[in-house]
């Protein structure tokens, strides 16, 4: 059997995966993802589904270093803070979740809101057609 053309089609599949990999998505793509895994997780607390809210607080975690890898570039040095911040409460939320401590999980996850507020206060601008724009 002649395996050459499987072992290209491995290789092409590969390259095609890391230059997916590598294109960053739209920021407005990110915080949609951010807002509906915030909600879910809040669901989950609340209800004391505790392995579901380390999940979610995880994916939390990801999504704010996308955010932080976002605006590195900009050297915006309060949105990156506020993205790390944000990073550093969801890894509390799920260190807390894990333990089975809902009242710390909670407390963290308050402590969330601020970042949010603070980077949109300073970076997120509302445009006239209701929609948002980035300001760096
Ligand atoms: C590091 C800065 C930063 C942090 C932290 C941040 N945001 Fe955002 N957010 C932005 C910016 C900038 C936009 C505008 C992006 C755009 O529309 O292109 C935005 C837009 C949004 C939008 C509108 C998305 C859309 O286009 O429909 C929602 C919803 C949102 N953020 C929720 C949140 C929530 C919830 C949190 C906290 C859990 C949060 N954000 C934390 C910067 C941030």
């Amino acid at each position: 059997m002649n395996r050459k053309p499987v072992l290209f089609l491995i290789l092409t599949c590969g390259l095609v995966m890391t230059v997916f990999a590598q294109q960053k998505r739209p920021f407005d793509a990110v915080m949609k993802d951010v807002n509906a895994t915030f909600g879910g997780l809040k669901k989950n607390l609340d209800s004391s589904a505790m392995p579901a809210a380390v999940t979610d607080a995880e994916k939390l975690q990801s999504l704010f270093k996308e955010a932080e890898d976002f605006w590195t570039p900009f050297k915006t040095k309060d949105a990156i803070d506020f993205a790390k911040g944000a990073q550093s409460a969801s890894q509390a939320i799920a260190a807390a979740a894990r333990e089975g401590n809902g009242q710390k999980a909670q407390a963290a996850y308050g402590s969330i809101g601020k970042y949010c507020k603070g980077c949109h206060d300073s970076h997120r601008e509302l445009m006239p057609d209701k929609t948002f724009k980035i300001k760096p």
